[in-house]
């Protein structure tokens, strides 16, 4: 791998400011070759529980620390990490596929959490409020939680750590995350830049094994480990909850979903198209808040239909490092059969194939539309996690809104209309953390990203990220009047 500072691509974890070898290695493919890129540690519960001491030793002198202190080591980190944003990124694309512009993209998304943390951590405010009595007063004070433990995904390698470990770290608190292990090198590298910034041993720390059980063990049940935070499915996020449940950890889950995007009839169709484009293609298809289920109000469906074809055949299929590449492979063999079962299923139960639709190769999938799709088909029930456009038509605003909800998920939606009434009742009646309206891409630091229902709970990015990560404490101070 060509990378302009060798030293970023990391082999062994990083626990307590060392970097922790094993004997034992897991390999880290290209998902576009399947070439070894690295044989990375293979580290176990041991060295996950000695990650979450460190953490617990290095707590009092971090979070002791004045926010300023705090947010210019959090500032160092950002500039470090848009500095080798490059580099960063060909590592990211190397073991996750998305291609390099979308690798660059990623990076300055993870890298805009630690600014935007960084500055948040100056604004950790408490409260005063009125007692019920003359001699007493009520203060109210926010406290770091302690040791917070995460595990994240493959699919954003880099921003799913950033957007946790910033905010965490922003409030006072230390933090251990273990990266999923097709993607480790993206964390690992993060904890080297973590290291230059000058963020103290301990603070944060990279726990990387194949061992998801007996590490996720420790990070969900140690008694040093105050909150856990999760980005992944739902059957996983279910598992690891009911894990923290045995100590009461305090707990935030970023979990599966299922969004809907609908095209009314007053919609721009062309900017709908684009937000179609952007929603459901970014990362082929590999993200939570992907666009699952295309509603499409009938009498402009065979307008937008033929106009989503016409751009979506335009997509590049390819390796993420070479040029002009606009949608990578999928993470691996079975994540391509799993889609196109998904595909070949629908059609079987009458759907149409638009275009794509063909069986993959080695790991690529080739960008695909399905119409005369229905809501009951299993492709719109599951979370497709791969380049797929599944159109279903519609007569009303009430049957869309009632056909939107009906889902067990409730991260993302999107909608397309230009009727100020009609923004105002759909944005309301969508059962959903996060909508959409007239846009297709909702993520950044400054907003709050976060589902309901089983999507799950808690909140990343914005004011309200941060609060994931504090103790309310609140001080009765009594006696004034002797
Ligand atoms: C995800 O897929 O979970 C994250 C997507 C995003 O941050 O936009």
């Amino acid at each position: 791998m060509n990378l302009t500072d060798p030293n970023l691509l990391k082999r062994h974890a990083y626990i307590d400011g060392n970097w922790q070898r094993s004997n034992s290695t897991f390999p880290v493919v290209n998902p576009a070759t399947n070439e070894l890129i690295a044989d990375v540690s293979d580290l176990s519960e041991v060295e996950a529980e000695a990650a979450v001491i460190a953490a617990h030793i290095a707590l009092p002198n971090w979070s002791a620390k004045s926010a300023s202190e705090r947010s210019k080591l959090l500032n160092k980190w950002f500039q470090l990490m848009m500095l080798h944003q490059n580099d960063l990124a060909i590592l990211l694309t190397s073991e996750q596929g998305k291609p390099l512009a979308e690798a660059k993209g990623e990076i300055a998304y993870g890298a805009g959490y630690i600014e935007w943390f960084a500055e948040e951590a100056k604004r950790v405010y408490g409260d005063t409020i009125p007692a019920p009595s003359n001699d007493k007063r009520i203060v109210v004070i926010k406290q770091p939680v302690g040791v917070v433990t995460a595990i994240t995904p493959w699919n954003f390698p880099n921003a799913m750590i950033a957007r946790k470990a910033a905010a965490a770290l922003a409030a006072g608190c230390t933090f251990v995350v273990r990266p999923a292990s097709q993607t480790p090198l993206s964390a690992l590298a993060m904890a080297e830049l973590a290291e230059r910034a000058g963020i103290p041993p301990g603070v944060f720390n990279v726990i990387v094994g194949t061992d998801a059980q007996g590490i996720g063990k420790v990070l969900t049940q140690h008694k040093l480990v105050a909150k856990f935070t999760f980005t992944g499915s739902t059957p996983v996020g279910k598992k690891l909850l009911a894990q923290c449940a045995a100590r009461v950890k305090k707990v935030s889950m970023e979990l599966g979903g299922n969004a809907p995007f609908i095209v009314f009839d007053d919609a721009d169709i062309d900017a709908a198209v684009d937000g179609v484009i952007a929603s459901k293609y970014r990362n082929a298809g590999q993200t939570c808040v992907c666009t699952n289920r295309i509603f499409v109000q009938h009498s402009v469906l065979k307008t937008f239909a033929f106009k989503l074809a016409a751009a979506v055949d335009k997509l590049n299929l390819g390796n993420g490092l070479n040029e002009n590449v606009d949608i990578g492979p999928l993470i691996n063999e079975q994540a391509a059969h799993d889609v196109h079962s998904l595909v070949t299923e629908s059609v079987q139960a009458g759907a149409t194939v638009v275009l794509g639709g063909t069986a993959p190769v080695d790991n690529f999938y080739k960008p695909t539309i399905l119409s005369n799709v229905t809501n009951e088909m299993a492709i719109a029930q599951n979370e497709i996690f791969g380049p797929v456009s599944a159109l279903i038509g519609f007569q009303t605003e009430q049957e869309v809104i009632e056909l939107a909800n009906a889902t067990e998920f409730g991260l993302a939606a999107y909608f397309y209309s230009r009727d100020i009434g009609r923004v105002w009742r759909v944005s309301e009646a969508l059962e959903y953390g996060m909508v959409g309206i007239n846009e297709g891409i909702i993520s950044n630091p400054a907003a709050p990203f976060g589902g309901i229902k089983q999507s799950g709970f808690g909140r990343e990015g914005s004011k309200y990220g941060l609060e994931d990560y504090l103790n309310i404490k609140y001080l009765c101070m009594g006696a004034l009047n002797n």
